[in-house]
């Protein structure tokens, strides 16, 4: 059983001394790793480290200094990460910024110091993309050795031959190598949705253009576990802890399972 902090406690100062930083237990709860309660599991089990030295329940952190890890992983522990999740219409570019004037996806949400896209979407394409302060994701669900699944629905000139499909499905030769294998479907004629791991630059349109068809229209669905339909192209939310959480476990950056 844990020694819970009695709530009167969690945000008093240390007796007889200065305040020195905020709970820890409240601030990796703000950071969408669970409820205190989760939490203060999580520290009472000598999972949590700060600056290397397992953490006891109820130190405080400096939130600009410290450093924090869950399973030897650092966390963000910052109070103000942001993570939203924009459908990027058609015309826009993902660069933070633009010599041509054309709008970019940081236009389209609330300005933030640090605020950037997590990897790249073509001008012409659509769909989900992530934009965040937190480096530390964003190198994770970029990296290639991470594997996290990016879904997309394609729009084709004309329908794709078994072979075709076979082929994307196999692997393609590009330029800069062999694809690795995705999994790919064609619920209509002319229209395909492909799971692919890697991120290489317009890495589908070029793989379709391997395949002697010309992509007319590309759309991202789905990043890892995040996906969401009702978002209309240029909208944005914020994305929620759970799907913060989600995300980090699916690029290995969070490993234990969250208890209720
Ligand atoms: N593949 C592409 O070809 N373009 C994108 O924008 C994303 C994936």
């Amino acid at each position: 059983m844990v020694d819970e902090v009695p709530w009167f406690l969690e945000d008093a100062d240390e007796p007889g001394g200065e305040r020195q930083g905020e709970r820890l237990q409240k601030v990796l709860a703000q950071r969408g790793w669970g409820s205190r309660r989760t939490c203060e599991i999580l520290i009472s089990e000598g999972r949590v480290t700060v600056n290397d030295v397992v953490a006891e329940l109820g130190c405080r952190v400096d939130v600009d200094d410290d450093v924090v890890c869950v399973d030897g992983v650092p966390v963000g522990i910052k109070p103000d990460l942001v993570y939203y999740l924009l459908n990027k219409p058609d015309g826009v570019v993902t660069t933070a910024s633009d010599p041509q004037g054309r709008p970019t996806a940081l236009s389209l949400v609330p300005e933030c110091p640090g605020l950037h896209a997590v990897g790249r979407l073509d001008m012409a394409t659509e769909g989900l993309l992530l934009l965040t302060t937190d480096g530390n994701l964003t190198h994770a669900v970029t990296h290639p050795s991470k594997g996290v699944e990016k879904e997309y629905l394609v729009q084709v000139d004309n329908s794709l031959s078994s072979g075709a499909l076979r082929a994307l499905r196999d692997g393609v030769e590009l330029d800069d190598g062999m694809t690795a294998p995705a999994r790919v479907s064609q619920p209509e004629p002319g229209v395909v949705r492909i799971v692919i791991h890697e991120g290489r630059n317009r890495q589908v349109r070029r793989m379709f253009d391997a395949v002697g068809h010309r992509v007319q229209r590309l759309i991202r669905i789905r990043i890892g576990p995040i996906r969401d339909n009702k978002l209309a192209p240029g909208d944005w939310r914020k994305m929620s802890s759970s799907e913060v959480i989600e995300l980090s476990k699916a690029c290995g950056l969070e490993r234990y399972a969250q208890r209720p």
